[in-house]
């Protein structure tokens, strides 16, 4: 979703403005554009699709302006057109601002406006932004707080805020102040970069670390002004707020492909990685049944355990699938009811309150605004009711220094590192991780079942690291051959059941959004109410055939397709006799313990997905329409 970057110090801009925007292509964009200040001017440039469009229209001009602000957009309000492109500007040009989120009674303030004489260029909520800042820079109210009287700029931004609803990021600069650059965040992600002379802001940390690993990530109703001599804060008051950046440990290798040919290959390589990495934070390496300790340790405050009765999981997407498959864990394992339910819907038909209730946000970003204002929704309508009706909020994330990280007390950091293809793979896996070590826990906490059997797990999830390596060498080639088969398939359905049901669901999401695909994930014994109506042989049909108590009733449902002449894949066990009977194509994986399946499942569903979607030389990890965090409702 939309990216912003800018930059004030002794370089020149647009360069440091581009390769930030670079950073940030991954989160999905359909337009892009830079200003700086030069000459007393605003130099704005914005160009239609890839960057390279906006690269192009850059070429050759020489610019030395050592300030300036950049703008990947993901339209909501207005089509992708270069004229509603970022930056946008005030009627006599003075002004630019780029947003990230939505200014939701940009109407009222656009009518407003209009009738005090301004004229409007785009379609965009944004373009009111600057608009309000020329009028309050043209009138300076009195009524600025002391600590702003000498910072006419920062102060007509701090009014003009105060006057948005919404989710927003910003970043303005003003061809009247040339050597300041003013932020300002509520409700949608923003860092400063600190370096030597020069200061950086963006609204994900990969624009930020080629630079500097010291940053400070901004908080709700705060601004900020970057000169080249350091950066103040404030809040949306006008209270100075004191505030130390700190040191981002990543290393920018991993936000490099490393020789494949996309990011979401690498990170489909990465799993088995990733899975030793959950293991190694959350599990005890020495437990056995006969020890006295507990087998796994999330750090979570002891309050979120006592009477625990109920657990509720909200997500979007791929995490809302990571969600169910954790609702399967806790109820079987753990035995406590769980709802799964989409953040997006939650927000505005909350379940009822219940007592002695964990709500769990799943989200990789840990910017999704439905997830986020879900839980905040959450944590508002309990904090009046009785004690044991208090908010307990957990969040799983892969980014604990996200909003998310902010917002909810407890958290389970999914240790999977950035992902930048926006089909989530490794952040997913991880996701799932987290639930094993969460279900484990409590299962062990409740004696809901025995001690040998949690031995049995964690030995099972300690062996999946190879065995999905395993899946990885012997099936890729295989599945890229499969892949040159679908060239022209218009509609795949995926079936599973029991903990595999989840699986179906993100092997046809995965198909969907890099392929373009149409495709239906489906619990297997429901097709024959309704998606058995769609088969015929140009529709093949997945089905997750793992071992395990739903295992003969999968290949049954599976025949029912066959009969309908549909082309059968199967992820089945390896040397079954009887799934290779069953099925045209077999993706086979490793016999596992059914409660542990879906880590390997899906390897298989990802890969099929990334052929197919390679095959047909679509842009596998910036898929058209999607963002890798989608910052608005
Ligand atoms: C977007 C991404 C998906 C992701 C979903 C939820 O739609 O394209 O890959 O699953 O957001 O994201 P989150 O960061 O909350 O897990």
């Amino acid at each position: 979703m939309c990216g912003i970057v800018g930059y004030i110090g002794m370089q020149a801009a647009s360069e440091i403005l581009l390769a930030g925007l670079e950073k940030l292509e991954y989160r999905g964009y359909d337009s892009a554009g830079i200003a700086t200040v030069g000459e007393g001017e605003i130099h704005c440039v914005r160009a239609k699709g890839k960057l390279q469009n906006l690269r192009s229209k850059l070429d050759g001009i020489e610019n030395p302006s050592q300030i300036g602000i950049g703008h990947t957009r993901w339209a909501t309000h207005g089509k992708p057109e270069e004229y509603n492109a970022h930056p946008h500007m005030d009627v006599a040009q003075r002004i630019a601002v780029v947003q990230n989120g939505i200014v939701e009674n940009f109407r009222e303030l656009r009518l407003e406006l209009q009738q005090k004489g301004h004229e409007f260029k785009s379609d965009t909520d944004t373009e009111v932004i600057p608009h309000l800042i020329a009028e309050y820079l043209a009138r300076p109210e009195s009524a600025a707080p002391a600590t702003l009287a000498s910072s006419p700029f920062l102060e007509a931004v701090r009014q003009a805020v105060n006057h948005l609803e919404g989710a927003f990021a910003i970043a303005v600069i003003s061809a009247d102040y040339s050597d300041e650059l003013i932020v300002a965040r509520q409700q949608a992600p923003l860092s400063i970069g600190f370096g030597q002379g020069e200061f950086f802001c963006a609204s994900d940390t990969p624009a930020l670390i080629p630079h500097t690993r010291a940053v400070l990530t901004m908080e709700n109703g705060e601004l900020a002004k970057l000169t080249p001599l350091g950066v103040e804060i404030y809040s949306f008051a006008g209270d100075r707020i004191k505030k130390s950046p700190r040191t981002l440990t990543w290393n920018p290798i991993v936000v490099e492909k490393q020789g494949f040919k996309h990011f979401m290959l690498k990170e489909i390589y990465e799993q088995p990685g990733v899975v030793r990495g959950c293991l190694e934070a959350y599990t005890d390496s020495t437990w056995e049944a006969s020890h006295d300790t507990p087998p796994v340790n999330l750090g979570l405050d002891e309050s979120l355990y006592e009477n625990l009765d109920r657990v509720q999981i909200l997500a979007c997407g791929t995490s809302w699938h990571a969600g169910l498959i954790g609702k399967y864990l806790l109820e079987q394992l753990a035995g406590i009811p769980t709802m799964v339910q989409y953040a997006s819907e939650f927000r505005y038909a909350g379940a009822p309150v219940t007592p002695h209730t964990l709500t769990i946000g799943v989200t990789q970003s840990g910017e999704t605004a439905d997830t986020l204002a879900a839980l905040a929704m959450e944590k508002e309508r309990r904090k009046p009711l009785k004690p044991e009706y208090q908010p307990r909020l957990l969040g799983i994330t892969n980014r604990p220094e996200s909003s998310l990280g902010h917002m909810v007390p407890n958290i389970i950091d999914t240790h999977a590192g950035i992902e930048i293809g926006v089909a989530a793979t490794k952040t997913f896996v991880a996701q799932v991780m987290a639930f094993y070590a969460l279900a484990l826990d409590l299962a062990y906490r409740r004696n809901t079942v025995s001690k040998e059997r949690i031995q049995e797990i964690l030995g099972g999830l300690r062996q999946l690291p190879g065995q999905i390596e395993l899946v990885l060498e012997s099936q890729e080639r295989y599945i890229e051959e499969l892949a040159h088969e679908f060239g022209d398939t218009q509609d795949f359905i995926f079936l599973g059941r029991g903990i595999n049901f989840p699986i179906a669901l993100e092997g046809a999401l995965k198909l969907k959004e890099i392929s373009y695909i149409h495709a239906e994930g489906y619990p297997a014994g429901e097709m024959k109410h309704g998606p058995i109506a769609l088969l015929d042989a140009k529709v093949p049909v997945v089905a997750i055939a793992m071992p395990g108590s739903v295992y003969d009733k999968v290949l049954s449902n599976a025949q029912e397709a066959k009969a309908r002449d549909a082309r059968l894949i199967g992820v089945t066990p390896m040397d079954d006799k009887e799934a290779a009977e069953t099925f045209d194509d077999l993706l086979p994986v490793p016999v596992v313990d059914e409660m542990l399946s879906p880590l390997l499942s899906v390897i298989p569903l990802q890969l099929l997905a990334y052929h197919i979607a390679a095959r047909r030389g679509l842009d596998v990890d910036q898929p058209r329409n999607l963002a890798k965090s989608v910052t608005v409702e």
